[in-house]
């Protein structure tokens, strides 16, 4: 029987491009890593990935491929709940409620809105401005304590613990305010070619990127071919050596070690040995979850099955709260 007394997690990935090295150490290794400690609600969310116009075929390929993933990575899912957001239409009801709360000030001051709205300025939509809205929603529905993820969705969590905090000022306790989990090493993974901008799955060049389904011998090349910096010494130091404090960033991750470990046990080695062993620190790491991944990725009737168990498991825990939200704003219950 379940432990009724479990601290709550909840995190999610959009199903919006191939999930890259940095959506791997800044969220999805950590996801199993915490799954014996607490409940955790790890979601697809589909929902989101609608802010930028999206190939509908795609998407549902994405959907499912992300929820291999999770699988792949090692998250039970007899331990925790796996499902799509969109299956849950608590997300988009608590939103609306939400969304009364939440000011336009706070809205204009999210730095990835502004980023997005700069790269995709044809399509400034009112879902792109109101996302973190929704992403509070997400969060606020299963009463999280803890909400992994990496450095770039920190202004988001903290929006939704003002909007929590304002909600139960006015009606009561209502919702759980949520901490973030930030990795240490693992929270902004940077370009390989570029590391003063974050790795991310939308970047047009190939070289910027190491995907989690990379190939080895194309994980080595892009390892070989990253940026480094002027000087030979392997220390970390982001302002003056931001190619090499990446990389250092990536093995410590990886191996699950310090940056000072990982400073002294290159100490005196060149840049391209070093550059070369993070290649195969990052490929061996990846290579058991591309072929579990594959596997999984098989079997569309276990996933489905999986995701019809989730989604009654997931739409239970959120009708509590929205029932309470309800309830609270003064709504006619039948
Ligand atoms: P998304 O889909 O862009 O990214 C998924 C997770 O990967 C992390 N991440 C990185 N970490 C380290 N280095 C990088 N270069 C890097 N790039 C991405 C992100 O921080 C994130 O943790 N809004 C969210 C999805 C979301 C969500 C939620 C997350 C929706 N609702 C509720 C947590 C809780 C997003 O777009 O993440």
């Amino acid at each position: 029987m379940e432990n009724p007394n479990k601290k709550i997690i909840f995190s999610g990935i959009q199903p919006s491009g191939n999930l890259t090295l940095g959506n791997y150490l800044g969220a999805l290794k950590n996801f199993s890593l915490l799954q014996d400690e607490y409940r955790c609600y790890y979601c697809v969310v589909d929902m989101h990935t609608l802010t930028v116009r999206q190939d509908p075929a795609a998407l549902k390929e994405r959907s499912y491929a992300l929820l291999a993933l999770y699988l792949a990575c090692g998250i039970d899912p007899e331990k925790n709940v796996l499902f799509m957001q969109s299956h849950v239409p608590a997300h988009a009801e608590l939103s609306w409620i939400l969304g009364c709360y939440t000011y336009m000030g706070e809205l204009n001051r999210m730095t990835q809105f502004k980023d997005k709205s700069k790269r995709h300025s044809d399509n400034i939509n009112g879902g792109l401005y109101t996302y973190p809205v929704l992403m509070a929603a997400d969060i606020l529905l299963y009463q999280s304590d803890l909400v992994p993820i990496g450095q770039d969705q920190k202004q988001h969590l903290e929006l939704a613990r003002n909007v929590a905090e304002r909600f139960n000022n006015i009606y009561g306790d209502t919702f759980k305010i949520p901490e973030p989990f930030i990795p240490k090493q693992g929270a902004k993974i940077m370009s390989l070619q570029e590391p003063d901008k974050k790795m991310s799955k939308s970047d047009t060049n190939a070289n910027n990127f190491i995907l989690i389904n990379e190939e080895r011998d194309i994980i080595m090349k892009k390892f070989k071919r990253a940026v480094t910096d002027s000087g030979n010494e392997i220390r970390f130091d982001e302002a003056e050596k931001p190619g090499i404090s990446n990389l250092i960033n990536i093995y410590s991750a990886v191996k699950g070690i310090t940056r000072e470990d990982t400073e002294r046990e290159f100490a005196g080695l060149r840049y391209g040995d070093f550059k070369a062993a993070v290649g195969i620190a990052v490929a061996d790491e990846l290579a058991p979850i591309k072929e579990k991944y594959e596997e999984f990725l098989k079997n569309r009737d276990y996933l489905d099955r999986l995701l019809r168990q989730n989604a009654e498991i997931a739409n239970g825990a959120a009708s509590q709260t929205l029932r309470d939200v309800y309830e609270k704003v003064g709504f006619v219950q039948l």
